[in-house]
């Protein structure tokens, strides 16, 4: 049997142009298609986690506006328990402005809207009742985000915190998250602007990114790699393994954006399965690969069967 999923934080509307390359500081360059689609860090993990068979319930917040009803569309018509999303009055849905240009590569703005009144009173303890993990961002107030991962501690789940839009954490946070999610830049940061191994290198020059995050309390992070796959840092294995490197699913990508959240909800979903930290990362390097290949997010996430057959 499954453990329940809790994913707490953002919901956004994506207002998406595609171009050919993205503009410099003060240059304008021309679009060819723009969209609105249902995006927002967290209600794109909690998408993701339930596409690949997870019981996910979302606590997020957004206006009483078409965006968000969208969003609630969306979300519930992916399977998530929406009955905490809280729908305000007085502030718009939070929106996302995004550019990707034809690598598929992006940059993003977001202006928090409702996602900025989402309050640790948000966070009920009678929320994470049978929750196995919980899933973080950094798209809402730290107070809330650390407000969360107490209350899953306290409830036993596995704390999952996606560094993402990177911030400084507080150590109180760091202690509570189970599993950190970075990419390269995030890890980088993360340490004091360490160096990192190439994206390319063996699992052997992660060694001292791994002993780094353990002297900082953090003892399982994944590393994601963009194309280049992902990184277990587990020093906790209970194979022994403590760096296992997980090789590049080849895709053609056309728009990246959320494969990072397609990740952290896949890592969710298998981690809820029962699966191990380094299982769980080689089937969500997958489903991310698989998300970059349609234009989008929530609506270009896969189901475990897409996952299945790509990986045979
Ligand atoms: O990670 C991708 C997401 O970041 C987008 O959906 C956008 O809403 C921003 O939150
Ligand atoms: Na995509």
């Amino acid at each position: 049997m499954n453990g329940r999923i809790v994913v707490v934080g953002s919901l956004n509307a994506d207002l998406t142009i595609y171009c050919e390359r993205l503009p410099l500081p003060g240059e304008t360059v021309h679009g060819n298609g723009f969209s609105v689609n249902p995006g927002g860090k967290s209600a794109n993990q909690a998408v993701a986690a339930s596409k690949l068979g997870g019981d996910v319930s979302l606590i997020g917040a957004v206006g009483k506006d078409p965006n968000g009803d969208m969003l609630i569309a969306s979300t519930e018509g992916a399977g998530v328990d929406v009955s905490r999303v809280r729908r305000s009055g007085e502030v718009a849905t939070g929106v996302a402005v995004i550019a990707v240009d034809e690598h598929g590569e992006n940059n993003i703005i977001i202006s928090a809207g409702a996602n900025g009144t989402l309050a640790p009173a948000d966070v009920t303890t009678e929320a994470f009742d049978g929750a196995s993990v919980l899933c973080l961002c950094l798209e809402v107030a730290l107070e809330t985000v650390e407000a969360a991962a107490k209350t899953a501690h306290d409830a036993g789940a596995t704390v999952l915190l996606n560094l993402s839009p990177y911030a400084e954490i507080p150590e109180s946070l760091a202690a509570l998250s189970d599993v950190l999610l970075v990419n390269a830049h995030e890890a980088s940061l993360f340490l004091g602007e360490a160096e990192m191994p190439l994206p390319t290198a063996p699992a052997s020059e992660w060694e001292g990114v791994r002993s780094q995050f353990a002297d900082r309390g953090l003892e399982r992070v994944l590393v994601t790699l963009g194309s280049q796959g992902s990184v277990v840092l587990d020093s906790q294995a209970a194979t022994g393994e403590q760096v296992v490197r997980i090789a590049p699913t080849e895709v053609q990508a056309v728009d990246t954006t959320g494969a990072g959240d397609a990740f952290t909800g896949a890592v969710a979903a298998r981690l809820a399965a029962g699966e191990s930290l380094a299982e769980a990362a080689a089937f969500a390097s997958v489903a991310a690969a698989l998300a970059t290949t349609r234009k989008g997010t929530q609506a270009a996430y896969p189901g475990v069967e897409d996952v299945v057959r790509h990986r045979s």
